[in-house]
Parts: C-alpha cells; structure tokens; sequence
C-alpha cells in the first residue's frame, strides 16, 4: 500500500507512444524477486501463483512436469538429483573454480564441464542441461508471471547482477536472457539498484554518501554511494544524481553458508547418535536437512535455542536435536571478520574513512541474520546504521524504477546513476618489432583500471603495420579458478587501408581501435579504423608528433544503455582521445617520404581520413554461447513447453473423456421412461452403447495413462456417433413445434398480403392509378404460397405417425428453409414503393422482359424495412410484416 501510493506519480505516461511493459528482476541464489513497470498497474514486486513476494530460484523435472519456486525446492528431498536451486553458482563458472566446488558442496546435483569451459549438470534421465538454460526456464517462469500482470506480451527486462560479476559472468545472465525470450534492456548493479531505491522518495539537501551494505544469500556486496539533488539550471527540473565511489565485497559467505554450517551441525547430530550411518551419503537424507537448516536458522534468529525435528529422515530413522543459537554462532566463528571486511574495503576503494560516511544502509535478506547485524553494529555506530530500505525489495523496486527510464517509455523520477567497475581490465598486443629479427615485445596496459566509470569509451592508437590482434585481462584472477583472458579483438585489413591513405597523401596514418565499457559493464571493441590527415604543410611537425608519443587515457561519455556484448559496429564515431603508446617507431615510415611527397602534392585532399578497418572479437576462455548454441537452447526449451502443453492437453482429453462416460453411464441407467434419452432411444441402440461404454471403462482404467490425446478424442467420438441419433431425435420433438408455428405463420401473412394487394390493384386499375404490383406477380406468389401449404400438411402428417424413438421424416431445418423461401418472395412485393405514374409503363415494360431486372429494382428499396419503423429483422420476433399488413 506504501508503495502503490509512493510510486503513483513517479511514474506516468509518456503520451502518443507504443508501451510495452517493462520487467525487473533480482536473480538471487536463494530467490528471484521481480517487479513490472506498466502505466495503470500498480508499481509492486511480482506475486507468484501461492501470492508470495520471493520466488525461490529452482526449477525441478518429475517425471512430465516441471516445477517452479517453492515446489521445485521442496521437491528436492524426494528427487535431489533432480531439482535445480542455487544455480548462482554455476554461472559461467569453470568446473574447477571455487564457485563449482562450494556448488557441489550444498547440491546433491552432478555437474560436468561443458565444451565451452564451464559447468553442465545433469538430470537423472541423463540429459545435460547448462545453467544458462535452466536459469532461462525460471526467466521464461517470472516472464509468464508478469504477462499476467501486465496482460500483454513482457519482452523488456533489467536484470540486477553483482558488482563483482566478470564479463563471463554478465555474458551469461545475457544469454539467459535470450533464451527465455526475454530481451535485456540493462544489466545493474544490486548495490546501485537499492541505491535508486533509495533515491526515489528522498531529496537531499546537500551530498551524502552512503554505503549500501547488501548481505544476500551467496555474497556480501558494499557500495559506497554518493547521493545528491540536482537543479536543472535551464528547465528548474530537479533531479537525483547517484555516484558511486567504490567497492567491496565478499563471494563466499552470505545466508548459504550459514545454511549450510547449520546442515553440518544437524548432520553431526545424526551420525554421532546413530553409530555406523553417514548421512551424508543419503541424497534425499541431506535436502531435508538442508530444509531443516533454513527452518531452524529462521527459529534461531528470535531464540536461543530450537528444536530440529525431521521424520524419517534417512534408514526410516526420525531426526531429532536440539540446537542451540551459541552453537550456530561458535561454527560460524571464522566468518565473522568476513561479515564487516567488505565495508572496509569500499570504503578503502573510495578513499573514504567511516566519518565521511552518512550511515551504513543494511539490504539483503541475510542482514537480518542476528550474527550479522552485531558484526556491522560493532564496526559501525548505531546512529550510523540504517534499516530505511526494505531489506528484500529495493534491489528489484530500484532496478525496474532505471529499467523504466532506460526504455524512454515512461517518465520516471529522474534519476541519474553513475556507476564504476570493479575490476583492473588491461588491455595487451606484441609490439611490432623494429627489426625483422628482434622479439615481439608485449605491451600492457591498464585501459580501465577499478573505478573506472561505465557507459565510456576509449580510444587506443597503434603504429601497425599489419593485422594484429588486442586482448583483454583481468589484471587479477576475479575469482579463484576463473580466466584473466576475457576477450581477444583481431583488427583487420591494416595493410590495405594504410596503403590506400598513404596514396592519397596521408603522412604516419595510424591505427585508431574504439574500446567501450558499457553500461551494463561489458567491454569490447567497438570499432576501429585506419586514420590519417591529408595535409599540404611540410612533414616535419608531423613526424615529430610520431616520434615523440604519449600515452594519455581520455574518456568521453556515451548515452549508451544497451549492452553491446562484443558486437562489430562499423561506424567510426569521432572520440576526441588517444592512448598512443609509441611502442612501435617504424624506422620505414621515414624512407619513403619523398615519395609521399610527391603522392601528397598530387592529391589536393585534405583533412582527416578514416577507413573502417575489420574487427573480429575472439573468445579463447570462457566464450558467451554462439548464435547457434542460443537457438538450441531456446529450441530446447520450447520443446519442453511443447511437451508440457501436449501432456496437459492429454489430461484435459482424459478427463473429458473420462466425465463424459460418466455421464453416458448415468443417462443409460436411469430406468425413468419419460426422461429424453430413453423416450428417444431404441433398445438395440442403448445396448450398444451401453457395451462400448463398459468397453472404453476397461479402455481408460488399463491403458488411459499411456493413452495419446487423438486415441482419447476417437474412443468419445465412437461413442458420441452412438449417441448422436438419440439427441437429434428429441432436439427435433423440441423444436418442432416452434418450426410448424413459423410455417404457418407465414402462410398466413401471405395469404393476408395477397388478399389486400389484389383488392388494392383492382381499385387501382379502376382509377387509372400506378400500381405496386402486376397481377402476375402476384400470382408468382400465390403458386408459392400453395405449394408451400401442400408440402407441409402432406409432410406435418407423416410426422404425426413417427414414434419418438424413430427418425423423424420431416426435418427442422428444412421446414425453416422453406418458410425461408415464402418469407423472402412476401418480402420482395411488400417492399415496394408505389412507382411514379410517369414511368408506369416503362417499368411494366421491362418487368416483362427482363423479370431479374426488376428483382433487382426491388432490392434497390431499402429491404426488410417498414417506413416509419425501427428496422427490425424479420424473423421470428414479435415485430412481424402482419402488424402492419
Ligand atoms: C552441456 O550442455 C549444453 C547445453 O545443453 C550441451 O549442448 C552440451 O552438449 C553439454 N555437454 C558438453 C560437454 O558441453
Ligand atoms: C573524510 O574524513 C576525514 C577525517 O574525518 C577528512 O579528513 C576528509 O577530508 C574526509 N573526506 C571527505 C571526502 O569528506
Ligand atoms: C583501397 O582502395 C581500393 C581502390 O580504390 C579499393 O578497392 C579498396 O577497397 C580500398 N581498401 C580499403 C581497405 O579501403
Ligand atoms: C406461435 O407463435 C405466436 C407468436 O409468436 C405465439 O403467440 C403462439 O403461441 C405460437 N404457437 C405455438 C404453437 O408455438
Ligand atoms: C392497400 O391500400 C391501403 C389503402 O391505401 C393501404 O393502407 C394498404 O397498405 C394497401 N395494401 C397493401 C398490401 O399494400
Ligand atoms: C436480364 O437481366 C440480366 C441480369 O441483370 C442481364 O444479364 C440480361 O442481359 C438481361 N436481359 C435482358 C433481355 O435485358
């Protein structure tokens, strides 16, 4: 309700465009929060289909199904190996990295590497599924839960991802997002996203910095952030500025592991009263516990002690101890300096100390965690501690408030974010060597240390000769047994595009490559170019200017919000930097000046020139998924969608199948003679009936659940065909009646229009007046009328004599066609309008040649239509040609 009345005029209609919603959501390893922006529903979290705020992130196959959430988690102590929770984990991570091996730690999952480096898992049924493809299924889940909300199609979604994550990382959340059909607009930062949560409903005075301590389930993230209110000086709009200043954090400890230290205890607890047994060997033994440990660490946030109770946990024994919060608190001892060590270390990043700090704002779900809190209490002031974000919410509340104003869709609160990256990213090549037999030196450096703002670009300047190729570090492992190689750019086409500048006059051309860091903090090369200036002064100031190098790194911002993942853009935008290091003098470039000398006084061009040179990225590590792997993927998935729907649409046909003879049975058993299906049946036919009722029972109860949808739908239709003659009979007894009453009511109408008619032309014939109608015409009508009559009491009398148990000789339908026929002859002459008496003969003249000619003159008349009258169809109602006639 806070929220709904908070956000209301944040958020409002950008006019005369196309809205689509927009989707946030919080991949958590414990649970996925999510939120939509659309205008006129109620700005909120997401509520799955039990109307809980957090989704747990599993996903669980049984047999044919598969689960989501809370389900999907809970299934774990029946089919462990089968269901899919802290999938985090797994994210781009090598087999043999830290993040796989505490994986497996809490998972009773079986994990291979995959060919592209890092980690598959496997189902019981032996399939391997990556974790992009698993974490796209819960996607796709959260996407279809919004699509019910916004009552449209969700294809737009901001994502929060750590601050710490490695392009590796991003790159795999990205394609996760591809794969469930989702499209990313952003990834962000959790710590920047609480920071707009934050922000949205604050003005601030002057500056502050904060620090968003975000303790969530598999890592602890600190962001310091500076929080500011800013005026527009041309329109007088205010709007909020966030930057943030620095990092810190910690990727092993969060609420898993205090989950986990937990399961150890009570693990301990069992296998010291039950001599002999492990229960850590027992898969389904070791989730209940894990279940357990959640439940127990819950009970022990309020009290000192609690009572664990499993039964049946493993061997048929039930599990029972007591344990105390101390207990809990002494195993998690070494963690401590762990819980507070991330604040430090922003703070240390950002050059700042705890007095330049406003107050410490606890986020996450863990920061409830009593153990937690007196670790941050003891490191930071009580009146420096701040509980004013909701602990679960503001990550996802603060990523949908940016992804709404990244989609330029909405007007939001302006909020604007500068944010920082996390890790030193150097950018190496080998140096062309100077001398043909000398070693390629390898040159360094740093191109985006830490810190470093996102959403820029850089420009590197090389003296090439040749194709080379640039990659891309991480200056430190980001992870323990993750790559430092993140990308390799091939430049292209080098010698071509300088020989062509050299022609046309160009003196030292170089070559220029565009780095970008994007928003969403993915770096690659998005451009480069061959570049040179075409000038008529003399070389010299030109050649000092090579020699002499610098290596300044400029940066220029960019609006750039989309994540360009390694895309090649061919596009030379004109950045105003150079980060030349002149590691390459090239002696040659002097020897042949006269001759460009001469090419230059040829040429009257002058200025900059650039030639797009060819930029391939190359992943030698960990490489994003290939095109082709995505739509493998995503055909995977909707092969199990497909599935999914073909087994419900096989349980819908089962039971309709299944009320269906249900029903039949109760028709065939009621021994009541008056009741239709028994007045209408004959004996021999409710016989076989009943015996291919009994037979499809037989059918259903043996087979049913093997039974194809189309097997289902054929063994009702040989019954319906069975029964089908049976319901015709008393549908025709009931709508008898109401046919011959329609009948003969228009007889009677004709017989009274004719009557009329004849005496009108009579008196007008008399007077010499026009006439509506010829005699012959109306004699036309009248042979229809006979013979109308003459079929019907011929046919009305047969009927008389069939039993209610037989077919009937004259059908409804046919009795309603001919009437039909009737009507539609009354209706052409009655709609008539008296023709002018100048053109009587003429008309009467060519109603004789050309009868179809009139017929259409007729239907020129406004048809089925009485002046002075509502037009109401003809037909059976009440407002009949015979009132007025
Ligand atoms: C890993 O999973 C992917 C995606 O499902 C699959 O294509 C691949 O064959 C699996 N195994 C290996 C070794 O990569
Ligand atoms: C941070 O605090 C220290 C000591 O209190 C002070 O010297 C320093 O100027 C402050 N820095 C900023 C950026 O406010
Ligand atoms: C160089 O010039 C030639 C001829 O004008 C042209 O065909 C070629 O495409 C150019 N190469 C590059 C790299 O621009
Ligand atoms: C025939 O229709 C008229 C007018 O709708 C109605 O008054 C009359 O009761 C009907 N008769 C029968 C037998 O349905
Ligand atoms: C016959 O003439 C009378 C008087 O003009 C008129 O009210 C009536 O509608 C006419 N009948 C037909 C069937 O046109
Ligand atoms: C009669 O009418 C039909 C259809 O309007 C037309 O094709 C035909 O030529 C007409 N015949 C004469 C004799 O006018």
């Amino acid at each position: 309700m806070r929220i709904l009345i908070l956000f209301a005029s944040l958020l409002a209609i950008v006019p005369n465009s196309v809205l689509a919603s927009v989707l946030a959501i919080d991949y958590g390893a414990d649970y996925i929060k999510a939120s939509l922006m659309k205008p006129g529903v109620p700005f909120d979290v997401l509520l799955n289909k039990d109307s809980k705020r957090k989704i747990q992130s599993s996903v669980a196959f049984k047999r044919g199904d598969r689960l989501f959430g809370q389900d999907a988690a809970y299934l774990a102590t029946r089919f462990p190996s089968d269901t899919f929770s802290h999938l985090k984990y797994l994210t781009a991570a090598p087999i043999d990295s830290d993040p796989v091996k505490y994986f497996t730690k809490i998972s009773a999952v079986d994990v291979k590497p995959s060919s592209r480096s890092t980690t598959n898992v496997t189902r019981s049924d032996g399939t391997e599924w990556s974790s992009e493809e698993l974490v796209a299924m819960q996607l796709a889940y959260i996407k279809h839960l919004g699509e019910l909300v916004a009552g449209e199609k969700v294809r737009d979604v901001i994502i929060t991802v750590p601050a710490y994550y490695t392009q590796f990382e991003r790159d795999a959340v990205a394609d996760a997002v591809e794969i469930s059909g989702l499209r990313l607009l952003a990834l962000i930062n959790d710590g920047t996203a609480i920071a707009v949560n934050y922000a949205m409903s604050r003005t601030f005075a002057k500056p502050e910095i904060h620090v968003i301590y975000d303790v969530g389930a598999s890592g602890i993230r600190a962001t310091v952030a500076e929080f500011s209110t800013n005026t527009d000086a041309k329109t007088g709009a205010t709007g909020n500025q966030i930057t943030t200043l620095g990092y810190g954090y910690d990727r092993t400890v969060g609420g898993i592991e205090i989950d986990r230290r937990l399961r150890e205890i009570l693990a301990d607890a069992f296998n010291t009263k039950h001599k002999g047994k492990d229960i850590r060997k027992d898969k389904r033994g070791m989730a209940k516990l894990w279940k357990e440990a959640q439940r127990v660490k819950m009970i022990l946030s309020a009290n000192n002690e609690a009572m664990s109770q499993v039964e049946s946990l493993a061997w048929d024994l039930d599990f029972k101890s007591k344990v105390k919060r101390s207990t809990l608190e002494a195993a998690c001892a070494d963690l401590e300096p762990k819980f507070t060590q991330p604040l430090y270390d922003a703070l240390a990043s950002a050059g700042l100390e705890l007095s330049n700090i406003t107050t410490v704002i606890l986020a996450g779900g863990a920061s409830r965690t009593p153990m937690i809190q007196n670790a941050v209490k003891q490191a930071v002031p009580a009146d420096q501690i701040s509980f004013n974000v909701n602990a679960d919410e503001a990550a996802v509340l603060g990523a949908a408030l940016h992804g709404a104003s990244i989609s330029r869709q909405f007007k939001t609160k302006n909020i604007k974010i500068t944010d920082i990256l996390v890790h030193d990213v150097q950018a190496s090549y080998f140096a062309a060597s100077s001398t043909p037999n000398s070693r390629p030196r390898s040159i360094s450096t740093t191109l985006f240390p830490a810190g470093s703002k996102v959403g820029t670009k850089k420009t590197m300047t090389f003296k090439r000769k040749d194709d080379f190729i640039i990659n891309f570090d991480y200056k430190k492992e980001p992870v323990p047994g993750f790559p430092t190689r993140m990308l390799e750019v091939e430049i292209a086409g080098v010698a071509d595009a300088l020989t062509n500048l050299t022609d046309s006059g160009a003196i030292d051309p170089v070559i220029k490559a565009t780095v970008t860091l994007s928003e969403s903090g993915f770096i690659s090369v998005s451009n480069a170019f061959a570049y040179g200036e075409i000038k008529d002064d003399s070389l010299t100031g030109k050649l000092k200017g090579l020699f002499g190098g610098s290596s300044s790194n400029e940066e220029s911002d960019s609006t750039e919000d989309i994540p360009p993942r390694n895309t090649v853009s061919a596009s030379a935008s004109a950045t105003s930097s150079s980060s030349s290091d002149a590691a390459t003098p090239s002696e040659s470039a002097a020897s042949d000046k006269d001759e460009k000398k001469k090419e230059k006084e040829k040429k009257k061009v002058t200025g900059p020139v650039e030639i797009p040179l060819t930029v391939t990225p190359q992943f030698t590590t960990i490489p994003p998924m290939s095109v082709e792997q995505k739509k493998a993927a995503r055909d995977r998935l909707r092969a199990v969608d497909a599935e999914e729907n073909a087994k419900s649409r096989r349980e819908e046909a089962r039971n309709t199948f299944e009320s269906y003879l249900y029903r039949l049975r109760d028709l065939i058993s009621d021994e009541d003679k008056d009741k239709p299906f028994k007045k209408c049946s004959q004996a021999s036919e409710r016989e076989a009936i009943e015996k291919l009722l009994e037979e499809s029972f037989e059918w259903l109860n043996d087979r049913g659940d093997l039974a194809e949808t189309s097997q289902l739908l054929n063994k009702r239709i040989a019954l319906e065909t069975l029964e089908k003659p049976i319901i015709h009979r008393y549908q025709e007894i009931e709508a008898f009646p109401q046919a011959l009453n329609n009948s003969q009511m228009w007889n009677w109408h004709t017989r009274m229009f004719l009557t009329d008619a004849r005496q009108n032309i009579t008196e007008e014939a008399k007077l010499d007046l026009p006439s509506k109608w010829t005699k012959e015409e109306l004699d036309g009508l009248e042979k229809s009328l006979r013979e109308h009559e003459a079929w019907l009491s011929e046919w009305v009398e047969k009927q008389k004599s069939v039993k209610s148990n037989e077919d009937p000789v004259i059908e409804t339908r046919e009795m309603k066609a001919r009437a039909k026929v009737l009507e539609q002859h009354l209706q052409r002459l009655y709609n008539r309008k008296v023709p002018k008496s100048v053109k009587k003969k003429k008309v009467v003249v060519e109603e004789k040649k050309n009868e179809s000619k009139v017929e259409q003159e007729g239907e020129e008349e406004e048809p089925l239509q009485y002046d002075g009258e509502e037009q109401v169809p003809l037909g059976e109602g009440e407002a009949r040609p015979h009132d007025e006639l």
